[in-house]
């Protein structure tokens, strides 16, 4: 180890973080490595802990769980990865063992699952400790765009897997994304693997619309002014096939379960802090299927593949880069989006 101190987002309570001088991780378990962050970034559940929406993320805690780096060391256990191997890291740490794991079901691994920079030390650091390396990080291709990758750890998989492959999106069909976020254009992105005749985008933000149009969206819904149901469904012949739900309101979540056509698929996404209206007197005779979902990162193999042959484009969502010395002002653009026209902000640290 090179050093002995670094430099960290630390977490104090609800909207109170700081870029603080803690010490560097070490390897704690023979199945650890700890990797040396080259960039990193901001996630809108980062911004959901500072509104003290996760309470389970205690002060002293340093928050992000997206990120690409070297190894820096390893335990005696990890056979994957070797100091200096750069690496893509997982929002999702798996053991690769446990009942879930087998079953692919990485978010609710029984030693792992959603951890990073939530019940342990994240990745907004110059340093971070991440258990189950040989699950938990993947080997970063020669001569890949190391920043189009950080789209990998959390957005990208989360929009394909819990939006667009819990939708069950096919050829032909056509799908309403709710939410125009990082989140809403992963699904965006992805969901084009599968030919979908038409995709409806819809937002508060026409800044957000626009780059939507950019990504191939067919048709923008600015749901601010009129009813965004009639301006959904005048799209339509009887309703949506597959509606993604990826803001995390009742509102949104409403708008869903209205726009479904007979036979059709909600997927939630959106991490909700309150109860909704299910409209189940409406849906019962509607054949549909509701799904919701912790990000797997189970596509995330695949997904690494579509980004390294240019498939997929995800650098695209790039509107701002910082030092690592400016963390707060990545945060503060971040936390203003739609007066900074910021989509994903990302955090080098050289
Ligand atoms: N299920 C998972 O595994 C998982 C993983 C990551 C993020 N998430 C969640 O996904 C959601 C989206 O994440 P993000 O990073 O894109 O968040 P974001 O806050 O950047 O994006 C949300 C978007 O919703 C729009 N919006 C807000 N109110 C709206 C309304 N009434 N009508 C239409 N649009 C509206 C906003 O303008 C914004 O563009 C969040 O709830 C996040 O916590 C879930
Ligand atoms: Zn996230
Ligand atoms: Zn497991």
């Amino acid at each position: 180890m090179t050093q002995d101190s670094m430099k960290a987002v630390v977490y104090h309570g609800p909207s109170k973080k700081s870029l603080d001088t803690v010490p560097v991780p070490k390897v704690q378990k023979p199945t650890d490595a700890v990797v040396r962050i080259v960039t990193t970034t901001i996630c809108g559940t980062d911004l959901h802990i500072l509104k003290g929406d996760v309470p389970a993320v205690t002060e002293g805690r340093i928050l992000g769980h997206e990120g690409v780096g070297i190894i820096e060391s390893v335990g005696d256990a990890v056979s994957n990865f070797k100091p200096g191997d750069r690496v893509l890291i997982s929002c999702i740490t798996s053991c690769g063992k446990c009942e879930y794991c087998k079953q692919q079901m990485y978010s609710h691994c029984e030693d792992g699952g959603w951890i990073l920079g939530h019940l342990i030390d994240g990745t907004q650091a110059e340093y971070v400790r991440i258990p189950h390396a040989d699950n938990s990080l993947y080997p970063i291709p020669e001569g890949a765009d190391e920043e189009a990758l950080v789209m990998l750890s959390d957005i990208l998989p989360t929009g394909h897997e819990i939006g667009v492959l819990y939708g069950a999106v096919k050829p032909g069909d056509t799908v309403a994304i709710v939410g125009a976020g990082p989140v809403g254009m992963g699904a965006l992105l992805t969901a084009q693997f599968y030919s979908p005749a038409k995709i409806i985008m819809v937002d508060l933000d026409d800044g957000r619309l626009e780059m939507a149009k950019t990504f191939g969206a067919t048709d923008l819904i600015n749901s601010g002014s009129g009813d965004t149901v009639a301006q959904i469904m005048a799209h339509t012949k009887d309703g949506v096939d597959v509606a993604i739900e990826a803001v995390g309101i009742p509102h949104t979540f409403d708008i869903c379960q209205q726009i479904v056509r007979p036979g059709g698929h909600i997927a939630n996404v959106g991490v909700h802090g309150t109860k909704v209206d299910l409209q189940i007197q409406d849906l019962w005779i509607k054949n549909i299927t509701l799904t919701t979902g912790l990000v797997n990162t189970n596509t995330t193999p695949m997904l690494l593949k579509t980004v390294t042959s240019g498939k997929l484009q995800p650098e695209r969502l790039i509107s701002h880069r910082f030092s690592f010395d400016d963390f707060m002002g990545a945060y503060e653009v971040f936390g203003n989006a739609s007066r900074e026209n910021a989509m994903k902000v990302i955090i080098n640290n050289d």
